[in-house]
């Protein structure tokens, strides 16, 4: 397929706004969310205009329609992972969501005190925070596999560290700081050897690469619809079904249940032993839909385009002599920088001003800031409604900041 990402932009009205006067919205911030194509925003839009109900519910049309495009939803989100089966995909509100499910029910059920979880040095808050609260209440150690200073995983330290049989081993698939692409398939594959249970925080890389969690193996797979062209309040997690079915449920109420008495309760099957309450259906619909769109372009085109943008992106900033961390090859298109004794947020308020959105800040990754020796940092982020234009809106807006600041 020979797509034209130069037209793409138009499927975004958001894009189309002037933040200020005369300065048109160059949107960088991709990776803490996606903006929504027509597509997303009209099929959610349908959903409330004409099937508005509960679902799973009601025998009445209505709810009926609404129940199957729910379902509909989750068959999308499984395809687009490869997944075996739709009920391998559990809605939640968010990759955070999913991530904390696996470790309040699994990890709650199964890890023993003086069990050790392996992270990285490279994760966001969602996957060390839910980590660290299991760990206190069951008296568990928690050790990073090291960042190398090419932004790397340092994978001979990971070797070594399985010499201690860690019961589970979570790490992000791409770093939201580095842009760091893992070898996902490598570490599952160590990690399954040594007997661990494989979480794969996908946030940042189920929008922007080709997952087969199929191929990939690991036993869980968080992500979000919201950084994938969807809307917020909607995520999943791909589990195995057979670890899925062995597990107790995560929160109580209605949908989750079989049945109830006053002593106790029976769980649905899998996926709804795991979504109780009233789901986000129309948030659903329109995860759904932002799949068919990603799905109409290409996962495989998406990201040779934004790696082509930010191979741009990180050539052009470094000629202006401004610092980039994280790795020259298999990243993705993220670039954090810093600029001498500047402040990120000053950095980011003036390109605001010019219409450039990025974010400052530590990005939900204090600890590998902590590792970098950086408090924060400016990091600019594309998708495929991004081209090199904006890229060289970013070195002007950036040369505007010099300018202030007399470099
Ligand atoms: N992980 C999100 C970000 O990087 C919150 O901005």
């Amino acid at each position: 397929m020979n797509i034209d990402f130069s037209t793409l932009k138009k499927d975004f009205p958001i894009l189309e706004r002037e933040v200020h006067p005369g300065k048109q919205l160059v949107y960088l911030d991709s990776t803490a969310s996606t903006q929504k194509p027509q597509l997303v925003l009209d099929a959610m839009d349908e959903y409330y205009q004409k099937h508005n109900a509960n679902i799973h519910r009601g025998v009445y049309t209505i709810s009926e329609e609404a129940t199957q495009m729910y379902e509909e939803a989750r068959e999308k989100v499984a395809k687009f992972i490869h997944a075996p089966s739709r009920r391998n995909v559990i809605f939640t509100r968010n990759a955070t969501e999913s991530l904390n499910l696996v470790a309040f029910t699994w990890g709650r059920a199964y890890l023993k005190k003086g069990d050790t979880i392996l992270l990285t040095e490279m994760e966001h808050h969602s996957n060390i925070v839910p980590w660290q609260i299991i760990a206190a209440e069951k008296e568990l150690k928690i050790e990073f596999i090291p960042v190398l200073a090419d932004g790397k995983l340092d994978l001979q330290a990971y070797e070594l560290m399985l010499n201690k049989k860690p019961k589970v081993v979570s790490f992000t698939h791409m770093s939201n700081v580095l842009g760091t692409i893992t070898p996902a398939k490598r570490i599952t594959e160590l990690a399954h050897q040594a007997g661990a249970l494989v979480v794969i925080d996908g946030a940042q890389s189920v929008p922007h690469l080709p997952v087969d969690i199929t191929d990939i193996d690991a036993d869980f797979l968080a992500f979000s619809a919201h950084k994938m062209c969807g809307p917020t309040g909607i995520g999943a997690l791909y589990g195995k079904l057979d670890i899925l079915n062995a597990m107790p449920p995560f929160l109580g109420g209605g949908d989750m249940i079989r049945k109830v008495t006053f002593e106790g309760f029976t769980t649905s099957d899998v996926p709804a032993k795991f979504e109780a309450g009233t789901p986000a259906i129309a948030e659903a619909i329109g995860f759904g839909a932002a799949v068919d769109y990603l799905n109409s372009i290409g996962m495989e085109e998406i990201a040779r385009h934004e790696q082509e943008i930010a191979k741009y992106g990180l050539e052009q900033l470094e000629a202006s002599g401004i610092k980039v961390i994280g790795p020259r090859e298999s990243r993705g298109g993220v670039l954090s920088f810093v600029m001498d004794e500047i402040h990120p947020h000053d950095i980011a308020q003036i390109l605001d001003s010019e219409g450039i959105a990025v974010r400052a800040g530590h990005h939900c990754a204090q600890p590998l800031h902590l590792k970098f020796g950086l408090p924060a940092t400016t990091r600019a982020s594309f998708y495929l409604y991004n081209s090199k234009d904006d890229v060289n809106s970013l070195v002007k807006g950036l040369d505007k900041v010099k300018q202030m600041f007399d470099r």
